[in-house]
């Protein structure tokens, strides 16, 4: 089976004040999902949205809302986040070592689909027994920045967990998060990755239905390639 490219814009690079016109507005430029990156200030030196802001949005989309969960305590988010409306909630695998079984569960049970993500520093090994448990995680997001603001640089060196995944998991979902845009996808796709998340690139950009394009152009000729 054949994984799809999937291109999430960060919402984090919005303007926040008309989350409704942006989000429409990334849509109507090709996004497939749209990114939320929700940080608690705690797992990362960062503050932005919860649950709330997750309950608003959905009152104006339908969209796959891709919920990227940087918090210290990931289980206490899960029945907030499906009630709001979220489609997919991804968990740091640094902060759920105890708990990350009962945490997939609950995250299927409120109707929502299961991804794990890992900082910079975290061997990709880590995540292997989520991915092949019985009760599996659906996606995994490879960050290649440390979390917590857009507009850092790509990691090129976090293509090597990319690869390893891929030769792994030929139909996982294989998410890259952080520095991608038009110079940096080629790495990305060729290594594997099949979601890609944008911020800086895609906003910044004066044509984002260009850069969003382009990105997944690229991802299907890699995966032609291979
Ligand atoms: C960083 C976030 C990213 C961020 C990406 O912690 O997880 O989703 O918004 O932004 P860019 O594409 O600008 O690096
Ligand atoms: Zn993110």
């Amino acid at each position: 089976m054949e994984v799809t490219a999937k291109i999430a814009p960060s919402m984090l690079s919005s303007d926040f004040a008309n989350l409704a016109s942006e989000a429409q507005r990334m849509l109507n430029s090709g996004a497939d999902w749209l990114h939320m990156d929700i940080m608690d200030g705690h797992f990362v030196p960062n503050l932005t949205i919860g649950a709330p802001v997750i309950e608003s949005l959905r009152k104006h989309t339908k969209a796959y809302l891709d919920c990227h969960l940087m918090v210290t305590n990931p289980i206490d988010y899960v029945e907030p986040m499906g009630k709001a409306g979220a489609s997919g909630f991804t968990f740091h695998v640094e902060a759920s070592k105890d708990n990350w079984q009962e945490l997939i569960q609950r995250i299927k049970s409120l109707g929502m689909r299961p991804g794990v993500a890992l900082k910079p520093g975290t061997p990709i090994g880590d995540v292997f027994p989520l991915v092949e448990a019985e009760t599996p995680v659906e996606m995994v997001l490879v960050m290649t920045v440390a979390p917590g603001f857009g507009g850092q640089k790509f990691m090129p060196e976090m293509m090597d967990k990319v690869r390893i995944l891929r030769k792994k998991y030929p139909s996982l979902d294989i998410e890259v998060d952080g520095g991608l845009g038009p110079s940096t996808i080629e790495m990305a796709a060729s290594a594997g990755a099949n979601c890609v998340v944008a911020g800086s690139s895609v906003f910044g950009a004066p044509e984002p239905a260009e850069v969003i394009s382009l990105l997944r152009n690229s991802v299907q000729k890699a995966q032609q390639k291979c």
